[in-house]
């Protein structure tokens, strides 16, 4: 049996050990993987430092047919407080239906993230809220059309209620696009109110409503990670307290949710919020792993730079016990019972089952000063007391090795802390000479989550070197708790960050070949490590190998690196484990060291699998700047 198997040398390792880590970075979210095809559809844009957007951004105002009328952005009267600012159309005249397009009105046209993508024949699924401010209903025209305006779909819709209501409708264009506008049309006169209006494919990644887009989710499905990391990244805390991220924003209603500029300087709908991250994680078999902030915003940066900046660096300690609750509010609505205060706003958004939250990270790479020991003690402390059954994910500063780290691991050693978040972004030689990094950390005290880490680069050289010191990670398995590349999504031309592992537009997606190792990594995953065996030139710094089991399948899998630029031989040897297949299936990543894949040509670097003959003990030339994965079954 495979436990005889794990007593002849196997080691137990962390099951949790590769996951994602997803920030909204690069529009990794909205127009990104949120498939929200509407930008600012709530008119909630502010001016950022680096963008002149106001409420109306994205949006146009039109008249065909040479109808007029008056358009303003009010704040009287919103659907909720959180969302302040909606439309009014105040429509005098209908002209006659334009030549070309065949429509006239008075209303407004929106761009999406750069045009909108549909296909011919699905469905999209329209909404908006409006309410009538004037005497008469007013009947609408909806509609989807190419940039020349040639009408893609059609349909009406009519509003009569002097309340906000929503109304809902579906587009099925006539034709694909990749570049559609989404137009809004009063087609009598009166006075309307409009606010978050919304168009999302029927088609999202398993068809949920408010879902996700289906081909960027599907890619993270593939990777089978173990968790996910949400919000952030330096998203979490924010540059300063009114822009801290906070969970309770991003629950409930969709016009209930609180947009605010994120600290990468773009807008952040909260549409894709908590909910929509632990339905996510659920979907692919994730396990969640939120990242509170610890009362303290980016790198206790505060906000006195800011334009009306208050100078806290920190949430004073008056408003400290309401924010520790706001930490526990967020176990109670992952796990609580439908009974519980937040566990039934969990089930009002339509899942009473609760989400089995386990990890929950305070703090992101925090300075560590007095201000953030002091909150994130009394953080801590409650949610041991409170729920022991959770482990805690602490943070250890931004450098891996600088005054942060070395002050962040003492307070863990003091406080205990379960495991502790350590990041860094640094050079593949760096990756390929600190393959010994964790051999020597202690056993049986503080884990370690690497949280980011990334060599600067997306050629395959730097993809190699990673594989190279993910097979430490998992030969440190019992240190190293979870580990993620980071950032994950990057939208081209839209990027705050270089090097990213996944890139795509509205229409392509290029996985880098870093992304091909993290999911031959994490698709490949075992909770048993075993050493000696696989035989290399133990010397030769470029070449590294582990060998895991998976007990659930009883799978042993070897991955094999080679980042030196000829082929090198390795010997397997598969003689501690019982009767195995003589078939395997084997994946192999190789190229020339500089390759890199692009949204044109995304495939130039990919893994190639076959089914080879595999015995007890066999020979294996790993190619030059390679990954290889084989799988051996057992009987
Ligand atoms: O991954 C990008 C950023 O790098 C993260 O937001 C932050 O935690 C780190 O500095």
């Amino acid at each position: 049996s495979f436990s005889s198997q794990a007593a002849k040398g196997g080691k137990k390792i962390s099951s949790d050990l590769f996951g994602l880590f997803f920030e909204d970075i690069n529009y990794s979210a909205d127009g990104g993987l949120y498939a929200e095809m509407v930008q600012n559809r709530s008119f909630e844009y502010n001016p950022t430092e680096q963008k002149t957007w106001n409420p109306f951004s994205y949006w146009e105002y039109v008249a065909p047919g040479f109808s007029y009328g008056r358009i303003n952005v009010e704040t009287t009267a919103p659907i909720h407080p959180n969302n302040p600012h909606y439309v009014v159309l105040d429509v005098e005249h209908i002209g006659h239906e334009a030549k070309y397009t065949g429509i006239s009105g008075v209303g407004i046209k929106n761009s999406g993230f750069e045009g909108m993508v549909v296909k011919a024949n699905d469905k999209y699924d329209f909404s908006m809220f409006a309410r009538q401010l004037g005497n008469e209903p007013v009947a609408f025209t909806i509609c989807l059309q190419t940039l020349k305006g040639k009408i893609l779909a059609q349909t009406t819709v009519s509003v009569a209620a002097s309340d906000w209501k929503k109304y809902s409708a579906t587009l099925i264009p006539s034709a694909n696009c990749d570049t559609a506008n989404l137009v809004i049309l009063a087609t009598n006169a009166g006075k309307v109110g409009l606010d978050l209006i919304s168009l999302f494919p029927e088609k999202t990644f398993k068809n949920r409503p408010n879902g996700m887009r289906a081909d960027l989710a599907q890619m993270l499905a593939d990777m089978k990670p173990r968790f996910i990391r949400f919000p952030g990244g330096c998203l979490a805390h924010g540059d300063g307290l009114g822009n801290m991220y906070r969970w309770k924003n991003t629950i409930g209603p969709l016009e209930t949710r609180k947009e605010q500029r994120n600290i990468w300087n773009y807008n952040q709908t909260a549409g894709l919020g908590y909910y929509e991250y632990f339905r996510f994680c659920e979907d692919i078999g994730a396990k969640p792993l939120p990242v509170l902030p610890a009362a303290v915003s980016c790198q206790n940066s505060g906000d006195t730079w800011r334009v009306g900046g208050t100078g806290q660096k920190a949430l004073p300690m008056n408003e400290m016990q309401e924010y520790v609750q706001e930490v526990l509010d967020l176990i109670e609505w992952a796990n609580g019972p439908v009974t519980s205060v937040w566990g039934a706003k969990r089930a009002a958004a339509g899942h009473p089952a609760p989400f089995n939250l386990q990890y929950i990270g305070i703090g992101n790479e925090d300075k560590i000063t007095p201000e953030f020991e002091e909150r994130f003690k009394m953080i801590f402390a409650a949610v041991k007391a409170k729920h022991p059954e959770v482990t805690v994910v602490g943070t250890v500063g931004p450098a891996p090795d600088g005054e942060d780290f070395t002050k962040g691991w003492k307070l863990a050693d003091d406080l205990k802390v379960p495991i502790v978040d350590e990041h860094y972004y640094t050079s593949p030689e760096w990756f390929i000479s600190h393959q010994n990094r964790y051999d020597s950390y202690k056993r049986n005290a503080t884990e370690v989550y690497l949280g980011e880490y990334a060599s600067w680069g997306n050629k395959l050289r730097n993809a190699i070197a990673e594989a190279a010191y993910m097979t430490s990670l998992e030969r440190n398995g019992d240190v190293v708790r979870m580990a993620s590349y980071a950032p994950l999504l990057a939208k081209k031309d839209f990027t705050q960050w270089k090097t990213d592992m996944i890139f795509f537009n509205n229409v392509k997606i290029n996985p880098t070949p870093n992304y091909y190792v993290q999911k031959m990594f994490s698709a490949n995953q075992g909770d048993y490590y075993f050493d000696k065996v696989i035989l290399k030139d133990e010397k030769d710094q470029n070449l590294a190998a582990s060998c895991v089991r998976d007990s659930k399948t009883g799978d042993i899998i070897v991955k094999m690196v080679n980042f030196g630029n000829a082929p090198k031989p390795m010997k397997i040897n598969l003689g501690k484990f019982g009767s195995i297949a003589s078939l395997a299936e084997q994946t192999v990543l190789s190229g020339e060291a500089d390759a890199e894949n692009t949204l044109d040509n995304p495939q130039k670097v990919s893994p190639v699998s076959s089914t080879v003959k595999v015995g007890k003990s066999f020979n294996y030339s790993a190619p030059a700047m390679s990954l290889t994965v084989v799988r051996i079954k057992t009987k």
